[in-house]
């Protein structure tokens, strides 16, 4: 297989040996469980993992549960408290999963009966809560220097083109004068295994970092983009989350998810997440409409869709490719897609729209215009695709994947503009400022080159994590 989008590919490792996807958990988890004392990490949390979260967690509040932790279970539903440490015989998380036909879980096989004994048992012995913070992930290492560059899997340049932010593996580095880039750079740590994007807000006050760790969470960071001070962390889901981008307003993240939803995500951590079912497979780009109204999204499934923001209904499936599509974007006229197949294709709006209701019940259900009548094709690319970026104006966009260049289109016209040569490849990130006049472009070598898109020279070459054996720039 060619090398393909390595965050993406070793999130697709990781997901692969998920435990819940597992046909059946090795029996010495429980019987190990039968003679000790229960403990929850071990015995507890693998069983809630696998037969609950799949309905109950932060994100997708069946009968408004998450068992995401045993707080959470604590507080419970709409019926209240899972369990009272009290009386645990009569507790709700037993009465749920037991019996002839158990309610729970709903529309799967019943626990075994090893099974919820090992709940009932850790109930009877209090119900302790022995979780590492992060769940059962193993803690997040970040070297002060690394053996080889690490890749970089997502940039941002700010509006103005001053500020770079770098996602390498598990930090962010934020540098605030990209033209003397030795003078300030910020490392900032998250809780991520992998970072799958960055990005400075519209208005450039803020820097979002997002990713997770396969099977366990998803991270959104919001850092201050002048300082690089965190001001908020908050985890999504049981999945890392894929590529997205602030909204307009700069008041939400819209990130992609492994479980086929677009999580709109506030930069306030107490406003809630909204998760916006679309497709049926991972989504791994998200895109904001220039007025903040419609989403484009992207995935697995190879669709390509427009949803509306308000109502999160979807408006229309403007695309099935023979390929997954890998990144999405759009300015006021045009969705934009593309990805494995090598394609560049945009749908305009008005015309794939036409007779889509966006307030009311409209689901696309009943397209009125064909495919031909909407979609443009642009220029084919060389290889893989693995990311799209608009200026910060949405006149330019830029389009990046395994193979050495770099192509800039105008949205307007859908030509290109400029073609940056002889980058290394492949490239995994590439972003724009404000009008598209300077790009950032992030390789798996774990370098990031600045453009100029003008004359297609390269401005600098940044290291942006110290290496015990750095890669030769460019
Ligand atoms: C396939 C989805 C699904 C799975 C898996 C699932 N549930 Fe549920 N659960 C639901 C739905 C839907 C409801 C809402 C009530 C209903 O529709 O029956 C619910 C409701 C509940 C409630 C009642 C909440 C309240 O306060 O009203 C409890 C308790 C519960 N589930 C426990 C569990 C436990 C424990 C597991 C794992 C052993 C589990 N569920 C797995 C879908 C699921």
């Amino acid at each position: 297989m060619k090398s393909f989008f390595l965050g993406i590919s070793i999130v697709i490792l990781f997901l692969s040996d998920r435990p819940e996807l597992r046909a059946e958990e090795p029996p010495s988890a429980v019987a190990k469980a039968a003679g000790s004392e229960i403990s929850f990490r071990r015995d507890v949390w693998p069983i809630v993992r696998r037969h609950c979260r799949g309905c109950h967690t932060n994100t997708k509040l069946e009968g408004g549960l998450s068992m995401d932790s045993v707080a959470d279970m604590l507080k419970g539903g709409d019926s209240g408290p899972l369990f009272d440490i009290q009386d645990p015989d009569s507790a709700l998380l037993l009465n749920m999963i037991r019996g002839d036909q158990p309610e729970m879980p709903k529309g799967q096989p019943a626990l075994s009966a090893a099974k919820i004994d090992v709940l009932r048992r850790w109930l009877e012995a209090g119900a302790k809560d022995d979780s590492l913070p992060g769940g059962d992930a193993p803690p997040v290492r970040i070297p002060e220097t690394y053996r080889f560059a690490p890749a970089v899997t997502a940039v941002s340049v700010s509006p103005e083109g001053k500020r770079l932010a770098a996602a390498c593996r598990s930090e962010v580095v934020l540098f605030l004068d990209v033209d003397a880039p030795e003078t300030a750079s910020l490392r900032l740590p998250t809780e991520s295994d992998l970072l799958t994007h960055v990005e400075f807000s519209a208005d450039g006050k803020l820097l979002a970092a997002s990713g997770g760790s396969p099977g366990q969470y998803g991270e959104l960071r919001i850092f201050n983009a002048a300082d690089g001070k965190l001001l908020s962390s908050r985890r999504v889901g049981t999945d890392t989350l894929f590529r997205g981008n602030f909204s307009p307003d700069s008041t939400l993240v819209a990130l992609g998810s492994a479980s086929g939803e677009a999580l709109l995500i506030p930069v306030d951590p107490a406003a809630a997440v909204r998760a916006i079912p679309l497709h049926s497979d991972w989504v791994f780009d998200v895109a904001f409409t220039p007025d903040g109204k419609q989403i484009v999204t992207g995935g697995r499934d190879k669709s390509t869709k427009i949803a509306d923001v308000e109502s999160g209904k979807l408006l229309r499936t403007v695309d099935e490719s023979a390929d997954q599509i890998s990144a999405v974007a759009g300015n006021a006229e045009f969705a934009f897609s593309s990805g494995r197949g090598r394609t560049l294709t945009g749908f305009e709006f008005k015309i794939a729209l036409q007779g889509v209701e966006v307030t009311g019940g409209g689901n696309g259900s009943r397209p009125i215009t064909r495919r031909d009548q909407y979609a443009k094709a642009l220029e084919s690319q060389p290889g893989p695709v693995y990311d799209l970026a608009t200026s910060f104006d949405r006149t330019r966009l830029a389009i990046a994947g395994d193979y050495g260049d770099v192509r800039i289109y105008d949205t307007t016209t859908r030509q290109r503009v400029a073609l940056i040569p002889d980058v290394p490849s492949p490239i995994y990130a590439v972003s724009l400022n404000q009008d598209g006049t300077r790009a950032a472009i992030g390789s798996k070598s774990g370098i990031v080159n600045i453009y100029n898109v003008a004359d297609a020279t390269l401005i600098r070459s940044i290291h942006p994590v110290p290496v015990q054996k750095p890669v030769a720039a460019k």
